[in-house]
């Protein structure tokens, strides 16, 4: 590694963890993701319990809830301490209008969400994050991880002249890239929006990429040619780093809490021709911050 790249992971390892009184928290990686234990998430969470939720939330990223029994009111209770509650887009044919099934039926083409992004960015207010509620594993018992990348790092571990070319740049993000090979509803207006290509977090100002290979279309301020180099350096910068990554193991019962602003996700399709069934809430965000 070189020393740009070891200082970008020394900075988070030697962090102090923080002292908590009513979780107990277990990393899953030394960067990214945290078992999160001691909480009963089918009843409401005491301020103290939430408040130390958001801080392992701000601090891992991508926190996991074993073994937890919720019904789609508890779901939505515990997304709904973190922010109001994002409608699905485009609306689902029935049942709530803020709860996504992710379903892959026995001998599927594909899943959903097979392939690096985060949830909503071509939207102008991209999401803050979503609870995914798993239910059903592949039949085998295994198979169906999802990994998740940190966005922090992935920009942390650029050379420092690269930071300084992208620092200025924006990126469109166009949702007709998600429907390709499927047809959107009828009258949908499929959403594209330009947003920073360095933001940062809004809670901690921290900095990282926010460009993802399913929605991130074009870096507008550079020729199109420049424009593709620079996504691909991205997105296998992203993809081919595992330092950058932790992978969730799903038991059924599992509700894992990710941060769409500084974490891409990639649901593994390895399953086939098995199913796999959980339930996604989303959460609001607010326009990013570059
Ligand atoms: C998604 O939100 O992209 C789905 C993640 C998963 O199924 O693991």
């Amino acid at each position: 590694m070189e020393q740009y790249e070891r200082e970008a992971v020394e900075a988070v390892t030697t962090r102090p963890p923080h002292p908590y009184n009513t979780l107990a928290i277990e990393r899953i990686t030394p960067v990214i993701g945290a078992e999160v234990s001691g909480v009963d998430l089918s009843k409401e969470l005491s301020a103290e319990q939430r408040e130390e939720v958001g801080i392992a939330f701000r601090d891992y990223h991508v926190l996991v809830f074993r073994d937890q029994s919720l019904t789609p009111e508890d779901h939505m209770r515990f997304a709904g301490s973190f922010g109001e509650l994002r409608p699905v887009d485009p609306p689902p044919p029935e049942g709530d209008p803020h709860i996504l099934e992710i379903r892959t039926t026995s001998g599927a083409a594909n899943a959903a969400g097979n392939g690096w992004h985060a949830d909503g960015t071509a939207d102008a207010d991209p999401s803050l994050g979503s609870m995914l509620y798993i239910t059903e594993i592949p039949e085998p018992g295994c198979g169906g991880d999802t990994m998740f990348a940190n966005m922090h790092l992935a920009y942390e571990m650029l050379s420092p002249a690269m930071r300084s070319l992208l620092d200025p740049l924006t990126a469109i993000h166009d949702g007709a890239q998600a429907f390709q090979g499927y047809t959107p509803p009828e009258g949908y207006v499929i959403p594209r929006s330009e947003h920073p290509l360095i933001a940062r977090h809004p809670e901690t100002d921290r900095k990282l990429v926010y460009a993802n290979k399913a929605y991130t279309s074009r870096i507008p301020q550079v020729s199109p040619q420049e424009s593709r180099a620079l996504l691909d350096m991205l997105f296998d910068a992203i993809a081919c780093r595992p330092v950058l990554h932790c992978r969730v193991r799903w038991t059924p019962g599992t509700l894992v809490f990710w941060d769409n602003r500084c974490v891409q996700h990639h649901a593994i399709y390895d399953y086939y021709p098995y199913a796999r069934y959980g339930q996604r809430v989303a959460i609001n965000g607010g326009p990013v911050k570059g």
